[in-house]
């Protein structure tokens, strides 16, 4: 095998739904994004590829073609084919590269480190079961509001969202979260950053700083910065936010983002006491907590605990749900239960800023709900993701035997797996992640969820998402793969 054949993780999976020259054409874009192909190497031949994969070689002839076309490979006649040697620096990523360890990786190697794209690649933290979403219900009653499109559906929408979806959802938050709300306090958005945006404008002033879970969600991480919000990062353990550390850290900050039901990443629930001296906190202060909900619909032991804001009697707290998990992330429609006291201004801003989301497919969630469908999706997830969280983790232990910590987690769509220290020290999770991603999984190492620099105390791992895995042997195939890309 030549150098570059090394290089190359060609491994192919006859049962994707990608065809295999597709899948091919992947193995070398990650190959370069990697860095373990270069500008200028030569790639193996059609004939000896072919064989290697048993495959035809009209096969790898049309993934070639397709990444010569692409800018990725050059063909140079009988001297063969090579790696472009003008390629953009984009196509090539730096910490996929580099997978090296430093105690003081900078926050924006952190941040690609974390970046997992947007697609559907396996293991994907925070994608619910595509295969067993109910399509065909959702198509129909997608067909029938834009067959029966009526003259008031073709005007702007109500800014603030779709009236009986505003009602649908204030019902069933006081049913299932015990969140009491009124229509009037419900805005629709178009993802959780859009609510952190509406709140971002509706409440922050110029250098306010907000308490941000250590771990904590990326994603909302960087839109925080980006925005211009002084990040503050507050130590979870056992009990979740450790609301004393974050008074002694800043005691004045204008929020605190938390996610209280299943904290993101680590999993564990916010206890009752913490609640109590986050609200306490937020009171005296003058503050604000943002509630992420994003996953607590499923939950696999015992009762899961009502919404933080169900017990905020001082209208403190500002909820954010979504429908990316309880339907499907590209639906983009999530909401925002204001407090009673900025419900004012949030209708000013959702007229200042854009029209909000389609009125279709916000209609269409309204019926799905109406027609009980929704109920019914989320009893049948709930029990479809209790068995495949059970299949996995199962998996897991057994490629990793005690190099990990492998707990079944008690709610939501992803676990974490904790990698024990070796004899060399804490192990590179964020190189180890790179490698899964080259070769095809959507993981991210759980340093990199982390906003401070990594210390000998930051918690390595992996965290993966379940909700697709669809069985057992797809289960032991994927652990092989994190497996091989721990071993390096
Ligand atoms: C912690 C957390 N909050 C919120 C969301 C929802 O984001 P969105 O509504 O933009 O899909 C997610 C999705 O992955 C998440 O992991």
């Amino acid at each position: 095998m030549t150098p570059t054949e090394h290089a190359l993780n060609l491994e192919i999976d006859r049962r994707k739904a990608s065809p295999i020259y597709l899948q091919i054409c992947e193995r070398f874009k990650a190959a370069i994004a990697a860095g373990h192909l270069k500008p200028g190497d030569r790639v193996p031949a059609l004939r000896g590829l072919a064989t290697q994969l048993n495959t035809a070689r009209g096969t790898v002839e049309t993934a070639y073609n397709i990444l010569v076309d692409e800018g990725y490979l050059q063909m140079r006649g009988a001297a063969g084919t090579f790696v472009s040697s003008s390629l953009p620096d984009s196509v090539m990523c730096t910490s996929a590269r580099k997978g090296r360890e430093r105690a003081d990786v900078p926050r924006s190697r952190q941040a690609a480190a974390a970046d997992i794209g947007h697609d559907a690649k396996p293991l994907r933290p925070g994608l619910p079961a595509l295969d067993a979403f109910p399509r065909k219900v959702w198509s129909r009653l997608v067909m029938r509001r834009a067959r029966s499109v009526d003259l008031a559906s073709l005007t702007y929408p109500d800014p603030a969202g779709y009236g009986p979806l505003r009602e649908r959802i204030a019902t069933y938050l006081g049913l299932s979260r015990g969140v009491e709300c009124t229509p009037e306090q419900v805005f629709v958005t178009s993802g959780y950053r859009a609510s952190l945006e509406l709140v971002l404008r509706g409440l922050a002033k110029p250098d306010d700083s907000a308490w941000f879970e250590e771990p904590g969600y990326f994603l909302a991480r960087n839109f925080l910065v980006e925005a211009g919000l002084k990040l503050v990062p507050v130590p979870i353990d056992h009990d979740g936010l450790d609301v004393d550390a974050g008074q002694t850290l800043d005691a004045h900050a204008r929020f605190a983002i938390v996610t209280p039901s299943h904290q993101s990443p680590l999993g564990v629930t916010l206890s009752l006491a913490r609640r109590m001296k986050l609200l306490d906190w937020a009171q005296r202060a003058g503050s604000w907590v943002v509630e992420d909900d994003y996953d607590s619909e499923f939950r696999y032991a015992g009762r899961p605990l009502p919404a933080l804001k169900s017990l905020d009697v001082n209208d403190r707290v500002i909820y954010c749900g979504t429908f990316s998990k309880v339907l499907f992330p590209g639906l983009r429609l999530s909401y925002v239960v204001a407090p009673e006291r900025a419900i004012a201004r949030f209708e000013q801003l959702t007229k200042s800023m854009n029209a909000g989301p389609p009125h279709l497919l916000q209609a269409a969630v309204a019926d799905f709900i109406a027609q009980g469908h929704f109920a019914r999706h989320l009893k049948r997830m709930r029990a479809l993701y209790a068995e495949r969280r059970g299949v996995f983790a199962q998996a897991l232990v057994k490629a990793f035997g005690d190099r990990a910590s492998i707990e079944p987690p008690s709610g939501g769509m992803h676990l974490v797996m904790l990698f024990n220290a070796d004899a060399n020290g804490p192990v590179d999770d964020l190189a180890i992640a790179a490698r899964a991603r080259e070769a095809g999984l959507a993981v991210s190492g759980l340093s990199s969820w982390y906003l401070g620099a990594r210390t000998k105390r930051t918690l390595r791992g992996m965290v993966l998402g379940f909700a697709n895995v669809t069985d057992a042997a797809e289960a032991a195939r994927l652990a092989r793969m994190l497996r091989r890309a721990y071993d390096g």
